[in-house]
């Protein structure tokens, strides 16, 4: 599929922003749906719906099937052991706090130590703030260079008897930086200490592969995959989900319930409590197959040349300073102009039809280590090509001369 056609099959760029043909690049927050996954969630409403796992009447079982292939095309997507290492959650935050607090409940006492990085978000931050608060533990930052990169000996360095859990982005959602996840769960595995990798940023722009990572868990937000809101994975190595507790409780993840004595559902549902989202993680089958029909080296392959293309262009204009230079950087480039709040830069790309994002980007810890407040942030996805670039880069310059920069 050319870049065009790729571009076509998502409705949206049919649309005018502020009178001008939509320059999306705002990916790392959300991604934009292709027609076969809106067209999915439409028909299964209108003509598939019922609720799943429960009834036994034929739309019942048809659509519990639907729901079930997806997890098993999420297996392959990350190449897991088996279709119970899949839990649906809400989204990738939920996922980590679903580890955080049934892998503190069990395992975090006072002083016990949890390793992140200077990279994370906030939604691999947080979470294990609770358990600082709750618990007594510590949480320790495996600091970052100035190109971006996590500092591997440092890291290690902080690892101790008391380390309990390493938690750590695989791509990070300003820097772009890809970190090196084999060699940290190497490092994590000589101490028999488990690792969490949070994929928001990954798993639309890297091939996943869980077994050869030889993580212990892994978080993805389905939206930020060209799929629908409200669906998320939490991938585990079964041996901690039979291991960890239940997290939310209700209906779906029991198994029997009496007065005096609940027992819990076998893997999956112990951890699918409630109504699932049910026609998302069915259309997000649709978003798997799109990536798949174009092709994962594909993708990657596109997207690198953009960014680099990116790079050399926005690097051209006078005054845009790229923040970070990793070893391995994926599309994510965030950029500050002097003179000029990132805010107003992407208000002002805003009225050329140009989405970015300007902010702390959920990552403030980054922020106060870059010592900026805020950064302005453009955003690869599958769907933009050079001439999107090129409209960011005139939208740039058009910035400098609202604000007379020279
Ligand atoms: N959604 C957040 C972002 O924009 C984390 O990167």
């Amino acid at each position: 599929m050319d870049i065009n056609t790729i571009k076509s099959e998502f409705p949206i760029f049919s649309k005018k922003i502020n009178g001008k043909s939509l320059v999306y690049l705002d990916s790392s927050n959300s991604s934009q749906k292709p027609i076969s996954v809106l067209n999915s969630l439409d028909n299964f409403y209108k003509n598939e719906f019922s609720n799943i796992g429960r009834s036994i009447h034929s739309l019942a079982v048809n659509a519990t099937n639907k729901f079930e292939e997806t997890r098993i095309s999420v297996k392959k997507f990350i190449n897991a052991n088996s279709k119970e290492e899949i839990i649906f959650t809400k989204n990738a935050t939920e996922s980590i706090n679903l580890v955080a607090t049934t892998f503190g409940q069990q395992n975090i006492n006072k002083g016990d130590e949890i390793l992140i990085t200077e990279l994370e978000h906030h939604s691999n931050y947080v979470p294990w703030h609770y358990l600082r608060e709750t618990k007594g533990a510590v949480i320790k930052f495996a600091p970052i260079n100035d190109d971006g990169d996590i500092i591997i000996e440092k890291l290690k360095e902080l690892i101790t008897s008391k380390t309990k859990i390493i938690a750590v982005t695989h791509l990070s959602n300003v820097t772009g930086t890809i970190v090196p996840i084999k060699e940290i769960v190497e490092i994590a595995r000589k101490k028999n200490i488990p690792v969490l990798v949070d994929g928001c940023q990954s798993a639309p722009h890297i091939k996943i592969d869980v077994k050869d990572l030889d993580c212990d868990f892994y978080a993805i937000s389905c939206h930020k995959v060209y799929g629908p809101t409200g669906v998320g994975i939490l991938y585990a190595k079964k041996k901690w989900l039979e291991k960890l507790p239940p997290y939310i409780g209700g209906g779906g993840m029991i198994s029997e319930v009496k007065k005096n004595k609940i027992t819990y559902a076998p893997l999956p549902e112990k951890y699918e409590a409630g109504t699932m989202p049910t026609a998302e993680v069915v259309a997000f089958n649709e978003s798997i197959k799109f990536i798949e029909s174009i092709g994962m080296e594909n993708i990657i392959n596109h997207e690198k040349k953009l960014t680099n293309y990116a790079l050399e262009n926005l690097k051209n204009i006078n005054s845009v300073n790229i923040i970070g230079n990793p070893k391995n950087k994926a599309g994510v480039i965030s950029f500050v102009i002097k003179g000029i709040h990132p805010h107003d830069i992407s208000t002002i790309v805003d009225e050329e039809g140009v989405a970015i994002r300007a902010g702390h980007h959920c990552c403030q810890i980054l922020h106060d280590r870059l010592n900026l407040p805020a950064t302005a942030r453009a955003s690869i996805g599958m769907y933009n090509t050079k001439e999107d670039i090129d409209v960011l880069c005139e939208a740039i310059k058009n910035c400098r001369k609202v604000f007379e920069l020279k």
